[in-house]
């Protein structure tokens, strides 16, 4: 077997924000990374992140402040993310948005000039800095044009299926090209894994098909690392319902933030009986639960949705604060400033993933790092709305900077051939079974599995059903029907199964061990919080194969935050 071979100081799986961010700043550094992504480049999931990105700026609250941020996302995560992980994103997302702004990115402005900040849901203050209800679009197109102009080198249309590990230390990564099948290897000082989450494991999901696959977190796994608080998979509470194949599709926070009212079928504003202050700006567990009950005791809409109405807004407003979902329900014939849309939970967010060291994005493997939704601790058990665009800005830049140094003198290291050409074969293989079961099949039962047993409402019982059920997935993917090109979209399946099999198993296994209720983890079995469940759950592979499950504290924030919580702020 012949494959391209390429070299590169730093390799980056995934052409997101938060690699391409990563990528910005080694370059700006001197160092000169590949970027590789699955699909075409500047399309990466980032794209859909709608309503805003987070910023203590206090342009429309001045009291706003950096411990306030940091009280409000470790109070929504139910006090198990990492304390430092998120002060350092709340104390630099102000510096890493501006800088943002100064490299041309839209952001909505007040008549002063200042960078405008709209309500989301659980902050205590306006601090969520938008572009209309397409900021990620806006955002990624900022940082592929700076990318641009510092030549960064990439490759779009490559889908990696395994990362090279020798030594104990990360060598690089092979893959596929989309467009020839080529088999490809990169050997590489350190490979950071930046391919975003994974709720596409959900049959109703946020993403677009064949989108967080649980991929980064797939390739981090096999390759050694250890992942945390797997079981926290946040459901965004307003998906689209119609039509079917739009279902899951979201319908961004910021119609709530600019106002929005749900009802439901009845025509009762229905979060005055979960949430009577905050009401639909209540934390998104409560809101998405809150729906998920309406509708199994009957009170949704023939489509299973319930309604959310902003048309008590002027039209023009919506059009301008709302573009996408003003275009997006008028193509369908639903005018948003006349008549309500119809909407339940979907699969958003995956809180958990690679174990890292925030302050650099070292995983428990050297010379692998991970960055963005691919990590788990930073929101601990639900996370914050518009947190998840700082995120991959500021852990993006401070990985960056980091391997900057890290690299700086090192030679690249050499893989095997050998190796190469074994892990090659092992994908190539799949080129060439005549099995009984189709992938795309197994992705489906799979998604319902999850959908079923580990959706927004738990219970122990299920919980082991549906190990039982994932075991038995597992021996069907092992006689797959797969007859196909390496690389082609069919084929992509193949390896998105591997990744979400994987990923799956780790949300199962810590979701039943969490015996507990906190956040979007809702056992019915155990429905309060336990003080002494204040831990995370971490997985580490077993030499022998399988999965062990450990649980770490997760310390304590510092004291400016503690007085910040303190305080309280009204919530
Ligand atoms: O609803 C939204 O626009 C989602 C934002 C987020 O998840 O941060």
């Amino acid at each position: 077997m012949n494959w391209e071979h390429h070299e590169a100081e730093v390799l980056i799986i995934g052409a997101g924000a938060a690699g391409l961010r990563t990528a910005i700043e080694l370059a700006q550094r001197g160092v000169e990374p590949l970027v590789v992504g699955k699909r075409a480049h500047g399309d990466a999931h980032t794209v859909m992140a709608a309503g805003g990105i987070n910023a203590a700026l206090g342009t429309r609250d001045e009291e706003d402040h950096w411990t306030l941020h940091a009280a409000d996302t470790l109070r929504e995560g139910h006090f198990v993310n990492q304390p430092q992980a998120l002060e350092l994103l709340t104390r630099l997302a102000p510096e890493r948005v501006l800088e943002l702004a100064a490299w041309g990115c839209p952001f909505e402005r007040t008549e002063d000039g200042e960078l405008e900040q709209r309500f989301f849901g659980a902050h205590t203050f306006r601090r969520t800095c938008f572009v209309g209800d397409e900021t990620g679009k806006a955002i990624l197109e900022t940082l592929v044009k700076r990318a641009d102009e510092l030549d960064v080198p990439r490759q779009e249309y490559l889908m990696i299926t395994e990362i090279v590990v020798g030594g104990g230390q990360a060598l690089g990564a092979v893959g596929w090209e989309g467009s020839t099948g080529r088999p490809v290897a990169v050997s590489a000082s350190a490979v950071v894994v930046a391919a975003g989450g994974c709720t596409g494991l959900y049959r109703r999901n946020s993403s677009r098909a064949g989108e967080n696959t649980g991929d980064a977190m797939g390739l981090a796994w096999r390759a050694g690392a250890e992942m945390r608080d797997m079981e926290f998979v946040q459901f965004h509470p307003t998906g689209m319902v119609a039509p079917e194949q739009m279902a899951g599709e979201l319908v961004t926070e910021a119609v709530r933030g600019e106002g929005g009212r749900l009802y439901n079928a009845e025509g009762e504003r229905f979060m005055r009986d979960y949430a009577p202050e905050e009401m639909e700006l209540a934390p998104r567990d409560v809101v998405a639960r809150a729906i998920a009950r309406e509708l199994d005791e009957g009170r949704g809409t023939d489509k299973g949705g319930v309604y959310l109405d902003i048309s008590h807004r002027d039209e023009e407003y919506i059009a301008h604060r709302l573009p996408d979902m003003y275009a997006r329900f008028g193509r369908l014939g639903v005018d948003i400033a006349e008549e309500p849309m119809e909407v339940a939970p979907t699969a958003h967010y995956a809180m958990g993933g690679v174990k890292v060291d925030f302050a650099t994005g070292a995983t428990s493997v050297e010379g692998l790092y991970a960055v963005g939704e691919a990590t788990g601790g930073l929101h601990g058990a639900n996370r914050l709305g518009g947190n998840s665009l700082s995120e991959t800005l500021v852990f993006g830049q401070l990985t960056g900077a980091h391997l900057a140094q890290w690299v700086a003198g090192r030679q690249t290291p050499v893989m095997q051939d050998e190796d190469i050409r074994r892990r090659l074969e092992r994908w190539g293989r799949y080129s060439r079974q005549h099995g009984q079961h189709s992938p795309g099949r197994l992705v489906q039962r799979l998604q319902t599995l999850l959908e079923l047993r580990a959706g927004i409402v738990r219970h122990g019982e299920g919980l082991e059903l549906g190990l039982e059920e994932l075991a038995e997935l597992r021996r069907d993917a092992d006689d797959l029907r797969v007859h196909t090109t390496p690389g082609s979209k069919y084929f992509q399946q193949v390896c998105n199964l591997e990744f979400m099999l994987d990923t799956a198993e780790m949300i199962l296994w810590s979701a039943k061990r969490r015996r507990e209720s906190r956040g979007a983890h809702f056992r019915e079995d155990h429905r309060d919080s336990e003080t002494n469940w204040r831990k995370s759950i971490v997985c580490r592979r077993r030499e022998e194969g399988g999965l062990e499950l450990i649980t770490q504290d997760v310390g304590e924030p510092s004291e400016e935050v503690r007085r910040a919580i303190e305080r309280g702020n009204g919530r």
